[in-house]
């Protein structure tokens, strides 16, 4: 019952009685939800399914804000001209996937510095255990990585990200799930010690998406080399599915699909009906592992296909005049919410 500005309807009403509804609906239900990805590399099919798709499908019934997180990208990404080429990429791949930037505002986070303001007022309520316990943290140290600061204080900044426009529902994939409770706690901290101003952000992760498997095995990252590209050619991605490790089972062989690679990629891209006819084709054995790499290659194909061609449409002057708007957009809404923040903690006087 807190969103009033913003929304539009999104179903032609039939009559009368259909228009109050929907009224009701889109100014009093329609929550808003914020995301971003770091345009730290190529998005992967697992970016798009832990997190993307839902980008599109959320920005169908809700006020959406979708970013482009280059602020946070710099903590593994230090050449101006790479960081610069992902970020415009990104603002394609999002359009190519679905989003509309005339519904939804897209925006590069560095377009709005409140938000690094906004991550130190953050700093002075979060402890130094609290960040040592994100997992992110936790893996680079056991990694024996090179840590930056930036990298550890990475969850404050996207607490302000969030916070900031004080958005409700946050669409990420499972392994983000820390950092929107780290948010959470923060917002709580900061109601509790200056002024009741920050929602509670939920987040929004499909829980039937599992962690997607590069073609190693491992979780697929930009940062492993495991990837299938989202906007991959067909070459590179009969390249990456030819290039799937298997075991040493025959063509007669009944295989597990639960514990195979192959299946476990291909999966994302079928229906119902068709995982229990490819399913089937595994347990029942006959069906060898070129076999089963080819099918998972034409699914790859058939649905990279169209969202490839849309990319590809898409100019680089294109992509600059969405940020532009996107960001004329978001400014005033930002201003207003800063100040409020800086009237809370006492830096506007
Ligand atoms: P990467 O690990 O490739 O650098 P990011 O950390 O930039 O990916 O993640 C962008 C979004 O995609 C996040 O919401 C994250 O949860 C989701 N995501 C990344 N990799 C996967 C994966 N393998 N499976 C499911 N979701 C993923
Ligand atoms: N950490 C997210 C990722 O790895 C990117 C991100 C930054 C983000 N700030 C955010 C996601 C705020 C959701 C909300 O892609």
């Amino acid at each position: 019952m807190r969103r009033a500005g913003g929304s539009f309807l999104l179903h032609k009403p039939k009559n009368f009685r259909g228009l109050i509804i929907s009224f009701c609906y889109t100014r009093y239900m329609s929550k808003l939800v914020i995301s971003g990805a770091q345009p730290s590399g190529i998005l992967h099919i697992g970016n798009y399914f832990g997190a993307l798709k839902q980008f599109v499908e959320l920005s169908k019934e809700h006020e959406t804000r979708f970013f482009l997180a280059d602020l946070h990208a710099l903590t593994s990404v230090q050449d101006r001209e790479v960081l610069s080429r992902y970020t415009l990429n990104q603002v394609k791949a999002y359009v190519a996937i679905g989003l509309d930037p005339q519904k939804s505002i897209i925006f590069k986070q560095s377009d709005i510095p409140e938000v690094t303001e906004l991550a130190w007022i953050f700093n002075c309520i979060t402890t130094m255990p609290q960040l040592m316990r994100a997992h992110s943290f936790k893996d680079a140290e056991a990694k024996s990585k090179e840590i930056n600061v930036g990298l550890f204080d990475y969850p404050v900044l996207m607490t302000a990200d969030i916070l900031i426009h004080n958005a409700d529902i946050v669409p990420v994939g499972k392994d983000q799930k820390q950092h929107i409770e780290i948010a959470r706690e923060i917002a709580r901290k900061f109601n509790n010690t200056f002024e009741e101003i920050f929602t509670e952000p939920q987040e929004h992760i499909i829980e039937s998406v599992e962690i997607v498997p590069g073609t190693d095995g491992q979780k697929m990252s930009k940062s492993y080399g495991n990837t299938i590209p989202l906007f991959a050619t067909h070459e590179e991605i009969k390249k990456a599915v030819m290039g799937i490790p298997t075991d040493s089972a025959t063509q007669e062989d009944s295989k597990n699909p639960d514990e195979n690679i192959i299946y476990k990629i291909h999966q994302l891209f079928l229906d119902e009906t068709q995982k229990e006819e490819v399913r089937a084709k595994y347990v029942n054995g006959g069906m060898g592992y070129k076999e089963a790499k080819e099918m998972c290659i034409e699914s790859v194909e058939n649905f990279i296909a169209p969202i490839r061609e849309k990319y590809d449409s898409i100019s680089d002057a294109d992509a600059r005049k969405i940020l532009d708007d996107g960001k004329k957009r978001i400014r005033p809404i930002i201003e207003e919410r800063m100040n409020l923040i800086r009237k809370a903690v006492g830096t506007s006087i």
